[in-house]
């Protein structure tokens, strides 16, 4: 809790350690109410940096100091001085161990950093500096150690105890008591620590690695959750066998071990060999996850895992450094997701959450870099910048360089940095070596914040056969960044004819004959021509396929050369997009006026996307589903909230009736003969499908209202029954609350679905929501202490409900800003989080804005309020 104003830590100001720690002995004796740790470190000076003045100062918070040896002696107070979040020793020798003990409180732990107790189990969560809050340390991600860990707890209500590494042994110790020994062979960085305690059932499976080696692969969930992990081994068992083929990644240990926990701030932590998971992302049965959830877990697994050699093996130098490991990971699973399903899917899946996500962050008052050059707390930076555009990075120079060399790019940095704490300019050296590239102004996108505009406008000479395309680049300023340098980024052409045929795009200088199909161009300038030869009649163009680089594009599109790129392109991106685009003009039309004719061919359009019977159903899912509220509201410059929800509800109805019988079609064609089949085939029927009885249920009509409750009532996978009940929800009234009544009484017992409970009512436009919302809130199944449930409530409404969280009268700001001053004492991280829709005021009507700036003030008015929540409502009032 701050006191004067936090200060924000630097990039500039990074210096090495001047001490390093190569062995970690630590021993804990586990209790709910009170742990002791003791902890052996043997320190030496750093031969890298330079001297100071012989003191040593080590990281620690809520720490309760009990000894303090040096060299076996015990240090008298005048030899120490013992701060808030430090303890200094005077004078250190060059070499030397330190023992300390300490007693810390897992159940009073709420924030859920360090170690803390979730439901009958004990459980850690180091990164980003959590370390700190268990032992005396240096709590930074360049001090790589050697750990072993010794775990004492009491047999019966913990018999299973974890750590990092191998089991070295275990033994029964007097009065019910037991003792595990761990020790992790491989050094890192104390945020990549862990332990478990409790009584746990295990889930048990083999991998034979590449090399022949065979892992023990164990997944350990509270003992009635055993029959829910299925899908997350299998999971796992795909990404360790994809990462030794694309990336020849081989797992080092003999063992990983997952453990499901559910109080967690995040989606799941990468620790090594003992990754803990959010349960979220651990269990499933088709029964209570829907298909989302079955992808997220096995993108999440993946995710962990890959984090084995992005993360782990060669880690962050310092937390500036942290899209390092996060966006290449991100990319790593990606391309894992698309591999094991459709690219095409993901690939628009990756490109909506930029859009919904990373671009209003780019555009608000947190924008920063995808390498930040400060902050005053780093857990704030956990963001889809640092994340999803790192991860756009990444794929950025796999594009430039092509598979081949990308490959020999990252086998080098692999070797290369094996064993060290880098930086991301470590990576893009690797990057240029093997490619004889100059990345310096590639280099740029790390350093830069915002998201840049390419600003297209095209013409055809039908004399010369010449088309032209010029294209300005330009990145409007972001906070402390005034003026912006333009970027290197790989433009992916293709071009139409009037028949959908690709043609070949010759520049001028070819010396080869290109074949027809897509051309990674690279811009650099501010203006760039290109120039195509050999076309007679003018093309329709198919620009930045695949989403080549993360940039809004703006061209003036027909709805011509939308209708044709959305039948005719060969790529996934580009006819999501156009559709999109469609969608976009059509619904901003609607928003200023209702009276806007929907033109006919437009939803002819539609019509043969949904007849198309060589398209990926998901695909046409995806055609038929509109930008969303919050993504409509960026493209304006005063939101008009209750204008962009009615202009959705308008356009979803005249689909639902002009195409009334083709979406029956879709819907009947696509029950699914296969219900609790999670094949990406069968989860884009059922996409389809819902997508279809969503458009369907926008116009009123009773033969859809039960086909929608019997849907409801019969299916047998949470995907079809959320989908209805969601629709039955929104209907309003008595529709939505027979089925809400039943959905509670059959789910009560699992935690998971009822989560699924509370956010089909906060995320209902229903009337009323926001009151409905302060009603659950207490609900006895509400609880301010587990993440996933304020995420299912007060995130559903503050994050995925923008026309009742936006409600004129406030009330949907005044229920945040309550939220968060209640939750700021107890969960740091979660209260900032929340905060974040409301950080773009500025973009709202005179009235909300108001409203909202004067929660942000009551906010930060507050005397003790955390560093996290400081951070995010000073940044959003300057
Ligand atoms: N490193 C985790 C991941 O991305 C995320 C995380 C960050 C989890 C901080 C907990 C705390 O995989
Ligand atoms: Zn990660």
């Amino acid at each position: 809790m701050y006191r004067d104003r936090p200060h924000p830590v630097r990039l500039a100001d990074y210096r090495p350690p001047e001490f390093l720690i190569e062995r970690v002995d630590l021993t804990f004796e586990l209790d709910e109410q009170v742990t002791t740790v003791h902890a052996l470190l043997e320190f030496s000076r750093n031969p890298a940096a330079t001297r100071g003045d012989g003191s040593l100062t080590l990281d620690g918070e809520q720490l309760e100091l009990i000894e303090l040896k040096l060299a076996g002696q015990t240090l008298t107070p005048a030899e120490y001085q013992l701060e808030a979040e430090a303890l200094r020793i005077h004078r250190v020798p060059d070499r030397f161990q330190l023992e300390t003990q300490v007693r810390i409180h897992p159940n009073r732990n709420t924030a859920l950093e360090g170690l803390y107790q979730s439901g009958p189990m004990l459980c850690t969560q180091c990164e980003a500096e959590g370390f700190r809050k268990i032992t005396f340390f240096l709590d930074r991600p360049d001090v790589l150690s050697r750990f072993r860990t010794t775990l004492i707890a009491d047999q019966d209500r913990f018999p299973v105890l974890l750590a990092n590494g191998n089991l070295v042994s275990e033994t029964r110790l007097p009065a019910g008591r037991h003792q595990v020994i761990w020790d992790d062979p491989f050094p890192k960085p104390c945020y990549l620590f862990a332990l478990i305690g409790g009584d746990l059932s295990v889930v048990e499976d083999q991998f034979r690695t590449c090399s022949g080696r065979d892992i023990g692969l164990r997944i350990f969930v509270e003992p009635h959750n055993l029959d829910r992990c299925g899908h997350a081994m299998q999971a796992l068992k795909k990404a360790m066998r994809w990462d030794e083929e694309r990336f020849g990644r081989e797992y080092d240990l003999d063992l990983y071990m997952i453990v499901a926990v559910s109080h967690f701030n995040m989606g799941a932590m990468e620790n090594k060999g003992l990754n803990v998971f959010n349960d979220k992302f651990v269990l499933a049965s088709p029964d209570t996850a829907t298909d989302e959830d079955f992808q997220g877990i096995e993108s999440v697994i993946a995710h962990e895992y890959f984090h084995n050699w992005t993360g782990n093996r060669i880690t962050c130098r310092d937390w500036f450094q942290l899209s390092l490991k996060e966006g290449f990971t991100v990319y790593r699973d990606q391309e894992f997701s698309a591999e094991v399903g459709s690219r095409d899917v993901q690939r628009i899946a990756d490109a909506r959450f930029l859009r919904n996500h990373q671009f209003p962050e780019d555009a608000g008052p947190m924008a920063h870099p995808v390498r930040p050059d400060s902050y005053i707390e780093i857990n704030n930076f956990y963001t889809p910048t640092v994340y999803n555009k790192g991860a756009e990075l990444v794929r950025m120079q796999a594009c430039l360089l092509g598979p081949e060399l990308f490959r020999r790019a990252t086998d080098r940095y692999f070797e290369r940095h094996d064993g060290q704490a880098v930086t991301t300019d470590d990576f893009v050296r690797c990057i240029e070596e093997v490619s004889g590239r100059d990345l310096a102004q590639f280099r740029r996108w790390y350093a830069q914040a915002g998201t840049p505009y390419l600003d297209i406008e095209a013409d055809h000479d039908a004399t010369r056969h010449l088309y032209r395309l010029r294209i300005r680049q330009w990145t409007p300023p972001t906070p402390g960044q005034p003026v912006k340098e333009p970027l290197h980024l790989p433009f992916a052409l293709g071009l139409l004819d009037d028949q959908g045929r690709e043609c070949p795009v010759r520049l001028e200088g070819d010396v080869q004959d290109q074949p027809a199909g897509t051309r990674v161009l690279e811009l650099r300038e501010l203006e760039t021509e290109i120039c195509v030869l050999g076309l007679r009649t003018r093309p329709v163009p198919s620009m930045l396929r695949g989403f080549s680089a993360p940039v809004k594009l703006r061209y003036a599109f027909t709805n011509a050369d939308l209708i044709h790129l959305m039948r005719y392109d060969r790529d996934g991106f580009c006819r999501w997009d156009a559709a999109q685009r469609l969608q976009e003009r059509l619904l901003l039309r609607l928003t200023q006026d209702p009276t806007t004719l929907i033109p006919d061919d437009v939803v002819a359009a539609f019509r043969d996307a949904l007849r198309d019977p060589a398209t990926d159903p998901a695909l046409i899912a995806e055609l038929l589903t509109f930008p969303s509220e919050s993504y409509l509201a960026d493209q304006l410059d005063v939101v008009d909230v209750d204008g962009i929800h009615r202009a959705h509800r308008q356009l979803a109805s005249h689909l639902g009736t002009h195409l009334n019988d083709d979406l029956m079609a879709a819907y009947a064609h696509n029950q699914d003969p296969a219900p609790t089949e999670v094949t990406p085939r069968a989860i884009g029927r059922r996409r389809l499908k819902n997508r279809a009885l969503a458009l369907l249920m926008a116009v009123d009509g009773a033969k859809v209202f039960n086909l929608c409750q019997t849907q409801f009532e019969t299916a047998d996978n949470m995907t079809d029954t959320l989908a209805a009940l969601r629709l039955l929800v929104d209907h309003g009234g008595a529709a939505g609350d027979a089925p809400l009544q039943r959905f509670y009484e059959r789910w009560s017992q699992v935690p998971l679905v009822i989560d699924k409970w509370f956010s089909v009512q906060a995320s209902s436009c229903r009337e009323g929501t926001v009151e409905r919302v302060r009603g659950l809130m207490a609900h006895p199944d509400f609880s301010l202490r587990n993440p996933n449930r304020v995420r299912s409530l007060i995130g559903a409404l503050c994050h995925a409900n923008s026309v009742q969280f936006h409600a004129a009268d406030g009330s949907g700001y005044r229920l945040l800003s309550d939220v968060v001053l209640e939750l700021d004492p107890l969960n740091p991280q979660i209260a900032a989080r929340l905060l974040k829709p409301i950080l773009s005021w500025r973009r709202y009507d005179a009235g909300r804005q108001a409203q909202m700036r004067r929660e942000l003030a009551r906010v930060l008015e507050t005397g003790e309020l955390s560093a996290d929540v400081y951070e995010v409502a000073s940044k959003a009032l300057d």
